[in-house]
């Protein structure tokens, strides 16, 4: 169905995630944001605490106790958080949104294994169609709740998919290095945040064991948890991933780039960044910010068979609400497009 129209309420609207969402719904001309909440700041002005927003948005913050009718509800909760207001919103929107990690993974078993969490809500998990809409865009279409993918999650799996697709790489022998940027970790201070602890930092932060990669098992169909490990950067925003992978058949760069045009030529959102000259080569994720793309290249070692994949994206942004919005275009018939246009800076 096409709507001319939509109304949504934002939970956790005072995050960076939350923060990103206005930005983008400010400018979508089928959405109107209705309410937006936060429980530390309800009275408050809105740009107080985005002043990006300024002269943009005149909404302040409301409790999620006290929410007006709206289509669609947005959250942006923090992990463990919304499934347990579930049944408050169920019934009460057309379409839900979860940014959160609460229904991403479809076992519940891997809730007990990654996050030591028994899921109260099981029966939900299979209802909540993932936001990734490369690969989910036909469900999508007949979706009413969607969970976006984690940011990390995201970066590795858009650019291994063609390829696990195609069955011409390794699944026991995937290697997968991220870099994060600091607002990965939302906007409440500690002291690792902390600008004397965090500024110009490489640290090791998860070499092994992050929860994301059970997303990434997930949609790739993976028989064993590949390597997974996340270094702090110095960005604020993006992730860059450098994936190792290993061929299982005898193929070019020029075949591996016709299964990427395969899959993703018509996206959207998606590029295919392999230049032959220049320092711009390959994705890189300071070029993307507050854009909705995710940039995938490769490179091949032929005398290894090693291949190489490189991304990059906006976490804020096609890590999270980019991706919830270009989903919910899906879902309710929107333009894919619409409120993403915004390329991204250069320089900045
Ligand atoms: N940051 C990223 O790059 C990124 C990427 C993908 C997905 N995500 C996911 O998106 C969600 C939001 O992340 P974020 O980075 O925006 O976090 P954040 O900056 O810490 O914001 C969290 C928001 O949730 C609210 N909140 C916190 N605890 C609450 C509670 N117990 N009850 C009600 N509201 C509560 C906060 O409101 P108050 O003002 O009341 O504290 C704030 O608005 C998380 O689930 C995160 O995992 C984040």
């Amino acid at each position: 169905m096409n709507h001319s129209h939509l109304t949504a309420n934002i939970l956790g609207a005072s995050g960076y995630v939350g923060g990103e969402l206005l930005r983008i719904l400010l400018g979508h001309s089928g959405i109107g944001i209705v309410a937006v909440t936060s429980e530390s700041k309800v009275g408050k002005l809105v740009s107080h605490t985005h002043p990006n927003l300024r002269k943009v948005c005149s909404l302040k913050f409301v409790s999620n106790n006290n929410l007006p009718k709206a289509d669609i509800l947005f959250s942006c909760l923090p992990h463990g958080t919304l499934v347990k207001k579930i049944d408050e919103f169920i019934g009460k929107y057309e379409y839900l949104v979860d940014l959160s990690a609460d229904f991403r993974l479809k076992d519940s078993v891997a809730y007990l294994k990654w996050y030591e969490f028994e899921h109260p809500k099981k029966e939900f998990l299979n209802q909540f169609t993932p936001g990734l809409v490369e690969i989910y865009r036909t469900k999508l279409k007949q979706s009413k709740k969607v969970c976006t993918m984690g940011c990390s999650a995201t970066a590795t799996i858009l650019p291994l998919f063609p390829l696990v697709q195609e069955k011409i790489i390794d699944l026991e022998n995937i290697i997968i290095n991220i870099a994060t940027g600091s607002s990965g970790s939302g906007n409440k201070p500690n002291i690792a945040s902390h600008h004397a602890e965090r500024a110009n930092v490489m640290r090791a932060y998860k070499p092994v064991g992050h929860r994301h990669v059970a997303e990434v098992i997930q949609e790739l169909n993976l028989p064993k948890t590949p390597a997974y490990s996340i270094t702090a950067s110095p960005l604020v925003r993006g992730i860059n991933t450098i994936i190792h992978t290993k061929l299982i058949k005898e193929l070019d760069e020029k075949a591996i780039r016709n299964i990427y045009r395969k899959y993703y030529s018509e996206e959207p959102f998606i590029r295919i960044v392999k230049e032959m000259g220049g320092f711009h080569r390959l994705p890189e994720p300071k070029i993307l910010t507050g854009s909705n793309f995710c940039d995938i290249g490769f490179e091949l070692d032929t005398e290894n068979n090693h291949l190489v994949l490189i991304s990059a994206l906006d976490n804020l942004v096609k890590g999270a609400a980019g991706q919830a919005v270009q989903a919910l275009n899906i879902m309710a018939g929107f333009e894919e497009t619409e409120g993403l246009e915004f390329p991204g800076l250069h320089p900045m």
